[in-house]
């Protein structure tokens, strides 16, 4: 490759200014030298001269992509047009045709949609979190991938993690009834109270099993991350022989007090304390329970030790 087989910059201004301008934030740096001689020139130009084009000569980087740790080297002022050319060659492949076509978008991988996919899991697969694409709720496709989420070069700063927008507001986008609970039921998890997001109980990424729940590294539900007080050990416990918090509790939002599964405390203790006959709880309640009376079903008024007690083995207190 040689200088002469560049393209000259008048011949190739009009055919990616444009859309680079417009999609990319990319500066045109010719452009920008001619009408505009104090705004900043890639470093990458002088080097180029000598050795053909390199990418950063017709692109010059978003500013998501230079403080993206794919830009590697290349991000940093005065990168060489060989680094800045090797980090988007990681991605896109080797662009040697493309740039001695003068930009043919047609010899270069665009990785436009889910395309992508493949090319980001040959460095991503490694880590476990994303190995567990193939099978968890979001495991790649049209409708869900890489880039749904992610931008290389146009995602939100504020939100980090190279994502299109903050995390709540993302999983919202598409998760819009989910999310609207939160907003519209009487009793809710609130989000930014304690730092709660979707995140806090999801791993973003799924996991095989449960709703891609984001467990405890002891392999518990989320909800102990935060709730570490009703862990226990108790003495006489009593949420952990219920099977575990979703038993009683949904996790989003609910028309009913306390998140629980049940508008009545009663009814949801009969699911496993079952009431037999109009004056006993069968084999549950004692049959000094008189369930006749109103007095008897709002159960947790007396058994307030709901969670487990280490006092009370009727968890009374
Ligand atoms: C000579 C100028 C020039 C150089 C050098 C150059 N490109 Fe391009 N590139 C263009 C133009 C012009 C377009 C827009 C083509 C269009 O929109 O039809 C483009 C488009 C692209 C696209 C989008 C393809 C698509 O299908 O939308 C990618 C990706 C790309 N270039 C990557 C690179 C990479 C990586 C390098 C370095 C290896 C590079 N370019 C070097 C001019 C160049
Ligand atoms: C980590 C992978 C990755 C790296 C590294 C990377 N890109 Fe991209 N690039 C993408 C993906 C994915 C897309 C398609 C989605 C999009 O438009 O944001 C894309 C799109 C583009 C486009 C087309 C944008 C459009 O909207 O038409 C251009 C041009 C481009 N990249 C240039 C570059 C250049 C130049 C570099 C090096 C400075 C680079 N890319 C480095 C992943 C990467
Ligand atoms: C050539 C290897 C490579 C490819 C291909 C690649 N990445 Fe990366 N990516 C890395 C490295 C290295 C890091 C930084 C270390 C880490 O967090 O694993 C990183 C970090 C990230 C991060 C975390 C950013 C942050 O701010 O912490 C995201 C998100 C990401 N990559 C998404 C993608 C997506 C989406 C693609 C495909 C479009 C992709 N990567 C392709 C190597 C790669
Ligand atoms: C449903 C949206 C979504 C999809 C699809 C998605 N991600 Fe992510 N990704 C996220 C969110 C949200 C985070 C931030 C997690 C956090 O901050 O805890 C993240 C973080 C990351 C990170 C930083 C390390 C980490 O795990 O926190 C990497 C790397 C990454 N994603 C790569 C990928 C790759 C590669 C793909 C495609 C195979 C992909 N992501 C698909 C939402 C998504
Ligand atoms: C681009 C759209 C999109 C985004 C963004 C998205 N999801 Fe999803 N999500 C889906 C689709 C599609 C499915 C699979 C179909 C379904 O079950 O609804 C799914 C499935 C799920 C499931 C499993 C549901 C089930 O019934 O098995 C959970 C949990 C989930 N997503 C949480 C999240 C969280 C948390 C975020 C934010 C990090 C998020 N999603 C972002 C589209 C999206
Ligand atoms: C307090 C923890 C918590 C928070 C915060 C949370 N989730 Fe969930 N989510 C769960 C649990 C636990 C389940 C499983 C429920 C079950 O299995 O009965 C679930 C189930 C889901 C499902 C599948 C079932 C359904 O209801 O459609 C989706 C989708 C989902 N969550 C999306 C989201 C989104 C989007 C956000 C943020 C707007 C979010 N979640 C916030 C804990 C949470
Ligand atoms: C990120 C921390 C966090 C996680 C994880 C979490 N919670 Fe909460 N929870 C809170 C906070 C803070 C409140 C106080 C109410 C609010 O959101 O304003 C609360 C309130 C509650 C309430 C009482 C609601 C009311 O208004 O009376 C219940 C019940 C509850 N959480 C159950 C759960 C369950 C079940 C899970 C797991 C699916 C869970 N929580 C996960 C932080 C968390
Ligand atoms: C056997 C059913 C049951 C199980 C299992 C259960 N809870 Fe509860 N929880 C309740 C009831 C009933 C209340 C309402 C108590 C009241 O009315 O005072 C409650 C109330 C709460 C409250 C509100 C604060 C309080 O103490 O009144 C939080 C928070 C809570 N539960 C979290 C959890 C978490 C986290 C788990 C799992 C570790 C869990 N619960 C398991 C039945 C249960
Ligand atoms: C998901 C099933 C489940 C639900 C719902 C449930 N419990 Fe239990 N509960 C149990 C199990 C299992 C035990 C342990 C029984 C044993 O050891 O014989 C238990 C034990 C108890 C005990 C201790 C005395 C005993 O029999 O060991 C009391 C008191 C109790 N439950 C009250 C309640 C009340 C009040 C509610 C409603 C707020 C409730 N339970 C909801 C399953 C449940
Ligand atoms: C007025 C207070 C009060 C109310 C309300 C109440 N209990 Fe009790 N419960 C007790 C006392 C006191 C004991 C222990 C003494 C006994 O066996 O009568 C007990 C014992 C129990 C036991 C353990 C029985 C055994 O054989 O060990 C269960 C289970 C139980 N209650 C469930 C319930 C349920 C379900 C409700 C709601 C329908 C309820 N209780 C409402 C006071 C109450």
């Amino acid at each position: 490759m040689n200088a002469a087989s560049r393209p000259s910059g008048s011949g190739r201004i009009p055919r990616f200014a444009l859309p680079l301008a417009v999609l990319l934030t990319f500066a045109f740096p010719l452009a920008a030298q001619a009408q505009a001689p104090q705004a900043p020139v890639p470093a990458a130009k002088e080097g180029a001269a000598a050795e053909g084009p390199t990418c950063g000569d017709c692109h010059e980087q978003s500013p998501a992509f230079s403080r993206s740790p794919h830009a590697a080297k290349a991000g940093k002022t005065g990168a060489t047009p060989a680094a800045i050319e090797a980090a988007c060659a990681s991605c896109h492949g080797d662009g040697k045709a493309h740039m001695e076509a003068g930009g043919d978008a047609s010899l270069i991988k665009s990785l436009k949609g889910g395309a992508a996919t493949s090319t980001c899991l040959t460095c991503h697969i490694d880590s476990n979190a994303h190995s567990s694409f193939k099978t968890g709720p979001h495991a790649a496709g049209q409708a869900v991938n890489c880039e749904t989420c992610h931008s290389i070069h146009a995602s939100d700063v504020k939100a980090g993690k190279l994502l299109v927008k903050e995390s709540t507001e993302l999983c919202s986008s598409c998760h819009g009834s989910v999310a609207s609970g939160f907003k519209t039921m009487p009793v809710t998890h609130h989000f930014g109270r304690g730092g709660l997001t979707c995140l806090s109980c999801h791993n973003a990424h799924g996991r095989a099993g449960r709703e891609g729940l984001a467990y405890t590294k002891a392999g518990e539900l989320p909800c102990l991350s935060c709730h570490a007080d009703l862990r226990g050990p108790h003495v006489f416990p009593h949420q952990q022989n219920a099977g575990d918090c979703l038993s009683c509790h949904v996790p989003h939002a609910s028309p009913n007090s306390k998140l629980l599964t049940r508008s009545r405390v009663d009814q949801l203790c009969f699911e496993c304390h079952s009431p037999i006959t109009s004056t006993t709880a069968g084999s549950g309640p004692p049959s000094s329970h008189d369930l006749r009376s109103a007095r008897y079903r709002n159960c947790t008024v007396c058994h307030t030790a709901i969670h487990g007690s280490n006092r009370s083995p009727e968890l009374l207190k």
